[in-house]
């Protein structure tokens, strides 16, 4: 079987790991791997977005399977791509993926059908924007409708706040094209948890649910970035929570995707808020969420590729269940100095023996490049350190460690993940 993985972060990284165990004789390409993924899979010099040039090489190719990573190629319409040439894709057309690509669309899903959700207006004009803002008052929170590397989202304490987050992103184009429509809604109070559902467009076989981390200070402070370190299993992420995400969620959301005549077939990614009066959506993702892949699938007993090997070829997932073993994994990323704003790049990582042939520690690699053999730094959020424990203890222990012994120049990273497991009582 041959195998074509799209994408080169540490999702990918942790999604090859995971599926170079699930089918050691497959042969695995890659496009552009980061040097983590390279062992792993034959490189393939197309970037993740060139969708024609993707399915041509794969159809060249006699690819098998092809899987998605990130949310541009999707968004970009890489699955009917491959779709009009019969070559199977894990990952939904560009009219499912609205679901991530447009709040918009996703906010209007959800309302039409029932699903909870924090109250919300559109808007396109300043002037609207302006207005509504003066009315309701912070908190509130203003989100680029497109896709913004998961920085969209201003979460605002203050009316003016909010005032200056919905003028940059209308009237200066903060966000390009992604902030020329807004969407302002209610602050909701609670903990998050990311629940990732593969699904065929009808079922859903839920993982176990994770908790990301997503601005960039301790303490959960600063500006959002695409998430600064996650951990699983989550106290609050019961079996009963997962029911009720799949029956109040999940389900009428696909439901009304396939009336729609958009049936979204891959990886349905809810970000959730755990308020007072139940989980309520805080956004859709179309594929898997990163940091947190690296932490599930590391807990995942059963294999993933049979999964998306029958929603790939249009198969059916009813009755499918998945194992997870025992323990917990927490995963710190480790970013560059000035992410998620600007930085430098190129400077040497170094990893030491004990760590990287350490079992139970895992480093998977997002912005890492070789340059004259040396491992250097070449993006955001350059590499992950996971750390397996028996409980969520030992493995934040293994996680930090890990973080403090790797080295680079500006090494950035956030010592409390996982600090609402921790913290003594409810709340
Ligand atoms: P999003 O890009 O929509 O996932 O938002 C990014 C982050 O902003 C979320 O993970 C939350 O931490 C926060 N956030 C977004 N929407 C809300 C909301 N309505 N209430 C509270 N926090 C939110
Ligand atoms: N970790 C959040 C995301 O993948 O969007």
């Amino acid at each position: 079987m041959k195998i074509l993985l799209v994408g080169n972060g540490g999702r990918e990284h942790a999604l090859l790991w995971k599926l170079t165990q699930d089918a050691p004789d497959a042969t695995f390409f890659a496009t552009r791997p980061n040097p983590g993924m390279a062992p792993l899979a034959r490189a393939v010099d197309l970037a993740p977005d060139d969708v024609e040039g993707l399915a041509s090489w794969a159809e060249g190719n006699d690819v098998n399977l092809t899987i998605v990573g990130p949310e541009v190629p999707l968004a970009r319409g890489i699955a009917g791509v491959f779709g009009r040439r019969g070559l199977p894709v894990f990952g939904p057309t560009s009219a499912a993926a609205r679901i991530e690509s447009s709040k918009a669309f996703a906010k209007e899903l959800m309302q039409r059908n029932g699903v909870p959700t924090a109250a919300y207006r559109c808007f396109t004009r300043w002037e609207d924007a302006e207005r509504y803002i003066q009315e309701e008052g912070a908190p509130l929170v203003v989100k680029a409708s497109g896709l913004a590397a998961g920085k969209g989202a201003i979460v605002c304490t203050s009316t003016e706040e909010a005032l200056e987050a919905a003028r940059e992103m209308l009237e200066e184009s903060a966000f390009g094209d992604a902030g020329r429509e807004i969407v302002i809604e209610e602050f909701m109070e609670g903990e998050e948890l990311s629940v990732f559902a593969i699904t065929d467009g009808r079922h859903v076989v839920p993982l176990l649910p994770s908790q990301d981390h997503k601005p960039i200070g301790e303490g959960d402070t600063g500006p959002n970035t695409g998430g600064m370190g996650a951990y699983a299993p989550v106290p609050s992420g019961t079996r009963e929570l997962v029911q009720r995400v799949e029956e109040e969620i999940l389900l009428p959301v696909l439901d009304a995707m396939e009336a729609g005549a958009t049936p979204f077939r891959g990886l349905l990614y809810a970000g959730l808020m755990l308020t007072a009066d139940g989980p309520r959506v805080v956004e859709f993702n179309c594929r898997f969420g990163d940091p947190e892949t690296q932490v599930v699938l590391p807990l995942m007993d059963s294999p993933l590729l049979e999964l998306m090997v029958a929603v790939a070829r249009g198969g059916s997932i009813a009755g499918a269940e998945v194992e997870w073993m025992e323990g917990s994994a927490l995963n710190t990323v480790l970013a560059s100095e000035g992410y998620p704003g600007s930085y430098e790049k190129g400077h040497e990582i170094s990893i030491p023996e004990a760590i990287s042939a350490d079992p139970d520690t895992l480093i998977f690699h997002a912005g890492t490049r070789l340059e004259d053999r040396r491992m250097v730094t070449a993006g955001g959020r350059v590499l992950s350190v996971v750390g397996l424990g028996r409980d969520l203890e030992e493995a934040r222990n293994r996680s930090l460690a890990g973080a403090e012994a790797i080295d680079f120049t500006g090494k950035t990273f956030r010592g409390d993940i996982g600090w609402r497991a921790f913290a003594p009582g409810p709340g």
